[in-house]
């Protein structure tokens, strides 16, 4: 079996953007391939080096946002990024051969920077971001990688690193340590938030996997419709509205077009719409809603899956640094 990794950063709660984007796709990633995902608590160090208190907490939420949308610890290694040593032995010799000029040329480097201009990200940490990356993806010698377009630079970095690595340390009939990462692109959809805009947590407009279903519907009361529909007498063009946008994630078609048909004909209120996708979305988020509440009654199940997944990681993280310092001719002592 071809085996996959990936990881988020803990930097808050998932929202249904995620699960429609990433996280569905890791869901099912697990049925074809050998899955690893870890929490890269690491990388969210690099921009959240001076509020780090938040970190083990949203390690706990996110990795109970996993489980409730059905990553499975049976079948995929569910771990943490800093419970794995050798990530940061294998950055260490990585650091060795990669040029500055590598790194400094990776697109996000500028562009993050300006993007975060309150925050000091001149570190070594920050412009190393892109390599601990590749560590965690050549460490596990992963064929696949499941990211957004955003990280194909990232990808490419790491194809230029195990083709140097390969290179320099590795006889040509050796065929080198590390396979090619190859990244599987994952569309992500165009997800409004509450107030039309991007779904995005720096917003405020987004709608968590962990909601209650009374925070869902308090958050999907007053959102935004068509500008023009003012009146409930109004009829009013589903084609401009953010909440008809969130039906055609949720809503099947044939219920969905009578929704459209309604809005158009002044036939239905937008409340009354607003309550069909309140049920449609319920009907995903309460099974999940489920999933987590049993978590929550088990309040050790979390880090015993992590401590669990962090071991299987680790036992391979080894084997292949192993290889790489025999390859490097440290002293094996
Ligand atoms: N940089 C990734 C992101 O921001 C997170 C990440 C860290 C990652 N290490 C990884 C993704 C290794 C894939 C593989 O989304
Ligand atoms: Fe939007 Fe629905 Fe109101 Fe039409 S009825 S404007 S689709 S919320």
């Amino acid at each position: 079996m071809k085996r996959v990794l990936s990881g988020m950063r803990p930097t808050g709660p998932l929202h249904i953007g995620h699960y429609l984007g990433a996280l569905g796709n890791w869901v099912r990633l697990q049925e074809e391939y050998e899955c690893f995902y870890f929490v890269a608590d690491w990388h969210a160090l690099s921009t959240m080096y001076d509020e780090s208190g938040t970190l083990a907490e949203y390690t706990d939420e996110i990795v109970k946002d996993w489980l409730s949308v059905g990553l499975d610890p049976e079948r995929s290694t569910l771990f943490l990024q800093s419970a794995v040593l050798e990530h940061a032995e294998l950055l260490v010799l990585l650091s060795m051969i990669t040029p500055l000029s590598w790194l400094e040329r990776v697109p996000s480097y500028k562009e993050v920077r300006q993007q975060m201009a309150h925050k000091d990200l001149a570190t070594y940490g920050f412009l190393g971001y892109p390599l601990l990356q590749t560590a965690d993806i050549i460490i596990y010698r992963a064929h696949y990688v499941p990211v957004g377009i955003d990280q194909l630079p990232h990808l490419e970095l790491a194809r230029e690193i195990v083709r140097r690595f390969n290179f320099m340390y590795t006889g040509d009939e050796e065929g080198g340590i590390f396979p090619e990462p190859l990244e599987l692109l994952t569309e992500a959809p165009k997800v409004p938030g509450t107030d039309g805009r991007k779904m995005s947590k720096s917003y405020d407009n987004a709608i968590y996997l962990k909601d209650s279903a009374e925070e869902v519907w308090d958050k999907l009361r007053p959102m935004i419709t068509d500008p023009a529909r003012v009146r409930r007498t109004d009829p009013g063009d589903p084609d401009r509205c953010p909440v008809y946008e969130l039906h055609v994630f949720f809503t099947p078609e044939d219920h969905r077009s009578e929704v459209a048909e309604g809005c158009r004909k002044a036939g239905i209120g937008c409340i009354d719409c607003k309550k069909v996708l309140y049920a449609e979305l319920e009907r995903v988020l309460a099974p999940l809603r489920d999933r987590r509440d049993e978590l929550n009654r088990k309040p050790d199940l979390v880090k015993q899956i992590l401590t669990d997944g962090n071991d299987r990681a680790r036992e391979e993280a080894r084997r292949t640094m192993s290889d790489v310092r025999d390859a490097v001719k440290l002293y094996s002592s």
